[in-house]
């Protein structure tokens, strides 16, 4: 997409008007199926209202639309395109989080569950587990430089619900991720299931990109806008990951002290 056709996804779900088409119910916030309307211009998203977010132990009530906008953000900002145009709107349910819909074609899988040690050529071995009928499993995911991206992009933004399915694969080639809400706490909350990569050097192409992103995030119109979106401390936060990434030069392993892979993984 070019600039411009994504800027104007961006106004049409900002300004647009919003139709609710349905309710996605395995969600755990008030999250919408809907269309955004603006002059012949539809686009299909999500709209998650301010006032359906649940409240969490950790997170302040009502600060998860803004997270999932600065998601979007930090994401332009470090070119890795992984997470769907996403903005603050309003709909029939009040000011929320909207964001552009993913078609993820049924034989997408990117993250997987397969029989105990049966990883496929191509893939990478994040656990062994057992399923809900006791069998012994072991959870994958695809060996993919898209893939590897978002697992960058989630260390930067600390997001702590990496599921498997809040990964998208779409049938252009792109995969995105989804659900950016309990992103951005200035403690390490890191939870994932695309630990294949950890503990291995980061790039040179990948530290270039986090050099530019960390001089990005100091730029006064950038912190103003991300200001509006997260806490002053928590955007201190963002930039101490990304300078702890280019100091340590490697992608993390799991801190030991938080559950480090989110439950149920899908
Ligand atoms: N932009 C999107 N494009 C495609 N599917 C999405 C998008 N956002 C959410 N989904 C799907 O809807 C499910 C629920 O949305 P999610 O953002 O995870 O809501 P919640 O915050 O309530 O968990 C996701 O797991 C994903 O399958
Ligand atoms: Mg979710």
């Amino acid at each position: 997409m070019t600039d411009d056709a994504r800027s104007h996804v961006a106004q049409v779900l900002a300004a647009g008007d919003l139709e609710i088409s349905g309710r996605l119910v395995q969600a755990s916030n008030a999250t919408f199926l809907a269309e955004a309307r603006d002059g012949g211009t539809t686009v299909p998203c999500v709209y998650k209202p301010v006032r359906g977010e649940k409240p969490l132990w950790d997170f302040p009530t009502g600060t998860l639309a803004g997270r999932e906008v600065a998601a979007y953000v930090v994401s332009e900002l470090g070119g890795w395109d992984v997470v769907p145009t996403t903005v603050l709107g309003d709909g029939p349910f009040g000011p929320g989080m909207v964001q552009a819909w993913v078609d993820v074609p049924d034989d997408a899988d990117v993250v997987d569950v397969v029989p105990e040690g049966e990883v496929p050529d191509g893939w990478l071995h994040v656990l062994d587990a057992f399923d809900e009928r006791d069998r012994p499993i072991s959870l994958v995911h695809a060996d993919d430089e898209r893939l590897r991206r978002l697992a960058l992009f989630d260390v930067v933004v600390n997001n702590a619900d990496r599921k498997g399915g809040h990964v998208l694969p779409d049938a252009d080639g792109n995969v995105r991720g989804c659900d950016h809400g309990i992103c951005f706490h200035m403690e390490d909350k890191l939870r994932t299931v695309l630990w294949g990569w950890s503990d291995e050097a980061l790039t040179d192409d990948e530290l270039t990109t986090l050099g530019a992103l960390r001089v990005e995030l100091e730029e006064e119109p950038v912190r103003r806008r991300l200001l509006g979106l997260i806490s002053p401390i928590e955007h201190l936060a963002l930039v101490g990951r990304v300078d702890a990434l280019i100091g340590s030069g490697r992608l993390p392993e799991p801190a030991g002290h938080w559950p480090s892979i989110p439950w149920p993984a899908f």
